[in-house]
């Protein structure tokens, strides 16, 4: 048996029909930037995520740095994320013109963790409370805003999140990009912070045929200046009230994503049905750490990620087994090339660290068979007893 890790084409060849036609529909209209399949899926997202907007936007990179412009967050500012993501969280602040600052991740949801967040702030920011900004004691710069990263398809612990972003006056982005659908105390991702980011890169839960990402807020003035941000600063046609960027989404991606919505929750079910199986036929296996599901939270499993000691073995057996395996990720972004002038050092983020060296995301997608699933886990059992 072949099991790959995903397979997008599976999923494509159970809608097709519906795929086509609304591929068709846009050529026939030539609606291509922009246009009405976009508004069209911008409502049905908004409505899907429980917030008056959404705006769609190019890519997922694009979408977190659109919103912390729009937040007005920018040189001088500092904002508060994580080392354990993928690097377009950091970039955006980067790019923004901000600085990042880590906190550490907690271990069983790899999710930011409140406790460190906290501790940052109160052991090294001070609260100026004239101005009501947060101050980092060591740079002098503003604590501006905080991005958790709903890892793998769970939300992070936004009750906390808000508590501390409420006490210090800092805005909240939500990077949502691996967690459509998936809730917080019934609350959809994205929908909690002042603002959320989403990717729709293909292999996303809900995933583009293409580049594709959207931002979603509340706030009518954030959403006004969002949509003008990706279109140059224009409200109305060559008319500029400030200089922004072109960001837009395309009308294919829109006219996909607007297909796929429609079947997003069945197929998160799904993959909630596969990752129930891996648990339960894992559940005694030594050494094999299984991912955490906290009760207050409804998991998408965008990943079914795994931890064990010895990993180059296990992905190494799994692929003689005809088996697809991924790390994300492998190295942190504190420990890589790109962010040493952030001045951080090994050993600074000891869970993320620890995570890094053992997480493996094993095949996960809605149209996974259950004999698959099987399979898989014989093969690390097979694993675990023959080291
Ligand atoms: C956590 C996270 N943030 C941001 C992004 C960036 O999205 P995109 O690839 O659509 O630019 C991704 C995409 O992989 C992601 O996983």
């Amino acid at each position: 048996m072949k099991v790959p890790q995903m397979d997008l084409k599976r999923q494509y060849l159970t809608i097709k029909n519906e795929i086509d036609s609304a591929i068709q529909h846009t050529i026939d209209r030539c609606a291509f930037v922009a246009g009405e399949k976009v508004k069209q899926f911008e409502n049905n997202f908004a409505e899907y995520c429980g917030v008056k907007h959404a705006v769609g936007i190019s890519c997922g990179t694009s979408a977190l740095y659109v919103a912390l412009k729009t937040l007005g967050i920018g040189k001088g500012d500092i904002v508060i994320t994580v080392p354990y993501t993928f690097i377009a969280t950091v970039e955006a602040i980067t790019l923004a013109g901000a600085r990042p600052v880590f906190v550490d991740i907690e271990k069983q949801s790899y999710n930011i963790s409140a406790k460190e967040l906290k501790a940052y702030i109160e052991d090294y920011c001070e609260w100026n409370s004239e101005h009501k900004v947060l101050v980092d004691k060591k740079t002098n710069l503003n604590v501006k805003g905080i991005i958790p990263v709903h890892l793998y398809g769970q939300m992070s612990d936004m009750d906390e999140v808000m508590k501390l972003a409420d006490q210090y006056n800092l805005l909240v982005l939500e990077d949502a990009a691996q967690a459509h659908g998936a809730t917080y105390k019934d609350k959809k991702a994205g929908s909690i912070g002042h603002i959320g980011a989403f990717s729709f890169y293909p292999s996303k839960n809900l995933g583009a045929f293409g580049q594709g990402g959207a931002v979603i807020t509340d706030n009518d003035t954030l959403a006004t200046r969002v949509r003008m941000f990706i279109d140059h600063g224009q409200r109305t046609k060559y008319y500029y009230e400030f200089e922004g960027w072109n960001f837009k989404m395309d009308g294919f991606q829109a006219a996909v994503l607007d297909v796929k919505l429609k079947h997003l929750d069945d197929w998160n079910e799904a993959r909630r049905h596969n990752a129930k199986m891996y648990d339960e036929l894992l559940k005694d296996t030594d050494g094999v750490i299984l991912p955490d599901k906290m009760s207050d939270r409804e998991h998408v499993y965008y990943l079914y990620v795994i931890r064990v000691n010895d990993r180059a073995s296990l992905q190494k057996y799994l692929s003689d087994s005809n088996i697809g395996s991924s790390i994300a990720y492998p190295i942190p972004l504190h420990m890589q090339n790109a962010y040493q002038c952030l001045g951080y050092k090994i050993g600074d983020f000891p869970n993320t660290e620890e995570c890094v060296k053992g997480v493996l995301s094993l095949p996960m997608f809605p149209e996974l068979a259950s004999e698959e699933i099987k399979y898989v886990c014989e093969v690390i059992k097979k694993w675990c007893n023959h080291r």
